[in-house]
């Protein structure tokens, strides 16, 4: 395809018009320059093609796909090969489905374990996350089908996402939120990258210059192109001069307008416009060369089951696991019937099949007796249904209860407020420790729970959301066909109150303060010296691993190194070990964790067996971001490297000297700047210090502007304006247990955000708000 050619035939109205969707999931078509109707479409943990009625919340039916395990889970089996083979066979069926650009993944940071939506992101590590995303993208784009690495940045919330401005410093940002989006980038190079819906330091995502240009393009080197969360577009002109080229979904005859009298007036160079319809162009190029394919739904299955079963973390095992053949057990719990296997919300696959836990369990020869001991539909403590538990639990060799989240606990769209399993799991299992002394809890959840009864039982195997093979996945490690192989790629805290950023995560105010800084997940933990119910990295075997002769080699000239050692597998099974390299700095001018994740490898051990494996080393691995010379730098002097079966169970240690610059850099914080006593404590006063002394929050005039809808609809010139789009809305979820979280949703978005809900349906609704607008009223933000 001749590009420039091609641009050069356009006329301003075709060029503007490519520039946003032609409906909610293609891009448009220009039948006579041969532009074919591209289409996207969700993933991120298989392909939701929606053939006839849309939404970007998994409400309406999209066509059967292979539904493998969410992020949460893959992140778990630090096994990037196996995810880029997920990432491929999501190719194969896009190709099927003559699919072009498949929505993930989602490298956003696990910044509360409380994110509604934190089961479609990977870890709360930003080194883990990155390695895990561009691994799926480089499986997904070797089928020609495109990523679109998602929430480009600091959507680490679901409360009001559409509105809240994520106040973040700059070394927090580069060190934590961004690096996951960087090694994306520069490893794998994705076709395009979504913009999230909220603001950073008081600037759109969509029109942020900063972000999309100057940290995207210019420093990490993108090439694709710029594509806008559903609905996050603020101000067209805007977003085309930060470098954002296409809006979704569409067709935005108002923004489109909008960029032809920019252009006409002389608001907007076309040359811009033109530099944003040659990268879209780039795309309409790659989906000509696609060819369609059909795919091997059961060899998906399979994968997906192996990348299930590569991923469940054994927590807890008091010589309860594996299961015995010869022993009686109650299989307790309805998720063992009916497991819990994907969340909810834009990424909600149509699988092909489910695996139930309890059929698999029975096939693999297990004597199982089962009882459902709660009911799936209503969130209470039914005693007849754990009554019907007991009795059958009382007589056994051992018990094993399958609870969890349900989809109503964590969703997209809203947040947790606590970390508690329904009681009427919780109950389960408390009663069954009471008549059975080997009880095996197996979870299934999309995140971090607490576990007021782990001290009781026996066993924890942590399933995750296993996809639609979960049910064998489960069996496969239960019964120890497959040894269990995960590691948490986040932690499992004690209480809700220990967590990073409980004080400032997700108020009632937008202005998000991210005054934990660095000090998110396990950096946290460790360096508040907070102890944890299962630490980062953390995960059981049925077999040992010893490591042994560490030598660490680091080249300072060449800014290059390796970390080399022994794994030894001391047990009698095979197995896997994820062997873990973290790197910390005891004596330091500057503010850091104490140990950070800076490489890993997987191996594979039969019983006696020993590997020598190697970690490669570079200037990111001792490097920390410094903003007086907005660059990366070593801090000269003397770190730690450590080779380790998780963040807190360090197997070899030792000390390097590495030379770099002494630091001296008076914006940033120093230890003894944030000490309180024994221990440490940030505020706002140590982000406004930051900031250099003014943090950038929205103004009251943009506050009153970016009002939720609540506010909207409780104006009668609002409610007559917009009230009938809120009520069509609303009319599948009424009287289903989906209507509050629904309402508090649709509630907490400002206006643009009925974009999402078909406001782009109503033919007027670009007068509506200017006639809200003329009112003088609260809720349009440009
Ligand atoms: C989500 C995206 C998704 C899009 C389309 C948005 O609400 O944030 O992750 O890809 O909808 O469904």
């Amino acid at each position: 395809m001749d590009k420039k050619n091609l641009l050069s035939q356009m006329t301003l109205e075709e060029k503007a018009s490519l520039c946003s969707g032609a409906d909610f999931w293609h891009m448009k078509e220009i039948k006579r320059f041969g532009l074919p109707s591209v289409m996207m479409t969700d993933g991120p943990h298989g392909l939701r093609k929606q053939a006839e009625k849309s939404d970007h919340l998994g409400l309406n039916g999209s066509v059967p796909a292979t539904c493998f395990p969410p992020a949460v889970t893959t992140a778990s089996s630090w096994n990037t090969g196996k995810l880029e083979q997920v990432g491929r066979a999501i190719g194969e069926e896009a190709r099927k489905e003559e699919v072009t650009v498949v929505l993930g993944p989602g490298a956003n940071m696990k910044r509360s374990p409380l994110c509604g939506r934190n089961f479609e992101y990977f870890s709360e590590d930003p080194y883990l996350s990155g390695e895990m995303a561009a691994a799926w993208i480089n499986g997904l784009q070797s089928e020609n089908v495109g990523a679109s690495l998602k929430h480009f940045a600091g959507n680490n919330q679901e409360k009001a996402r559409l509105a809240e401005n994520s106040v973040i410093d700059e070394r927090t940002l580069r060190e934590i939120y961004l690096t996951a989006f960087e090694k994306a980038v520069k490893q794998a190079q994705p076709w395009t990258v979504m913009c999230s819906y909220n603001r950073i330091n008081n600037v759109y995502s969509c029109e942020n210059q900063w972000l999309l240009t100057n940290v995207l393009r210019d420093e990490w080197g993108f090439e694709g192109s710029g594509v806008t969360d559903w609905g996050a577009m603020n101000c067209r002109t805007k977003a085309l001069k930060a470098g954002l080229e296409l809006e979704m979904p569409g067709p935005d005859g108002y923004n489109d307008n909008m960029i032809i009298n920019a252009v006409r007036e002389g608001q907007l160079d076309e040359a811009v416009l033109d530099r944003a319809v040659e990268r879209l162009l780039e795309i309409y190029e790659k989906a000509l060369k696609n060819r369609k394919k059909e795919y091997d739904a059961e060899a998906h299955h399979r994968l997906g089951r192996e990348m299930a079963a590569e991923s469940a973390v054994l927590l807890k095992n008091e010589d309860v696991l594996p299961l015995s053949l010869k022993k009686r057990y109650a299989v307790v719990g309805a998720f063992a019937q009916h497991p819990r296997y994907q969340g909810a919300g834009s990424s909600k696959i149509n699988p092909h099949r489910i695996d139930s836990p309890l059929e698999e369990l029975k096939k693999m020869g297990i004597s199982c007796e089962y009882a459902p001991g709660y009911d799936l539909e209503k969130d209470i403590v039914d005693e007849t249904l754990i009554q019907g538990a007991k009795e059958i639990a009382k007589e056994k060799d051992g018990v094993i209860v399958f609870a969890g989240l349900p989809d109503s606990y964590e969703s997209e769209g809203f947040d947790r407020i606590h970390l508690d399993m329904p009681e009427s799991h919780n109950a389960l299992i408390r009663a069954m420790t009471e008549v059975n002394k080997n009880v095996i809890v197996v979870l299934m959840c999309g995140s971090v729970v607490l576990m007021p009864w782990r001290d009781r039982v026996q066993g924890i195997l942590l399933a995750y959301l296993g996809g639609e093979a979960a049910g064998g996945a489960c069996a496969d490690l239960l019964t120890g066909r497959k040894n269990p192989s995960g590691k948490l790629a986040e932690t499992f805290p004690l209480r809700l109150e220990d967590t990073p950023c409980y004080e400032n995560f997700a108020s009632e105010e937008l202005d998000v303060l991210y005054c934990e800084n660095l000090f998110v997940g396990y950096r946290y933990y460790d360096w508040s010296n907070k102890e944890v119910a299962y630490p980062f990295g953390y995960g059981l075997s049925y077999t040992e691993f010893e490591y042994s002769d560490m030598e660490v080699r680091w080249d300072d000239r060449q800014e290059s190194g390796q970390v080399t050692l022994n794994v030894k597998n001391t047990g009698d099974c095979s197995g896997s070990e994820v062997v873990q390299l973290y790197i910390g700095k005891r004596e330091t001018e500057i503010l850091r964790a104490p140990k950070e994740l800076k490489g890993f490898v997987k191996v594979v051990l039969e019983p006696g067996e020993e590997k020598h494996v190697t970690m490669i080393l570079d200037k990111r691995s001792f490097a920390f971001y410094d903003t007086s010379s907005s660059d990366w730098v070593i801090e000269d002097g003397v770190y730690q490297v450590c080779a380790a079966a998780s963040s807190r169970d360090i197997r070899c240690e030792q000390e390097i000297s590495v030379s770099g610059v002494k630091v001296c850099n008076a914006f940033m914080l120093k230890p003894e700047d944030i000490r309180e006593g024994e221990t440490y404590r940030f505020t706002r006063g140590h982000l406004e210090a930051l900031f250099g002394g003014n943090l950038p929050l929205i103004s009251d005039e943009k506050r009153s502007l970016t009002a939720r809808i609540k506010k909207v609809l409780e104006d009668k010139k609002g409610m007559e304006l917009f009230g009938d789009i809120i009520q069509k809305s609303m009319e599948p979820f009424k009287g289903t247990d989906k209507e509050e979280a629904m309402l508090t949703m649709i509630y907490d978005l400002p206006l643009r955000g009925l974009v999402m809900f078909g406001a782009t349906d109503y033919a007027d609704i670009a007068d509506r708000v200017e006639e809200w607008k003329k009112v003088g009223k609260e809720g349009v933000d440009n």
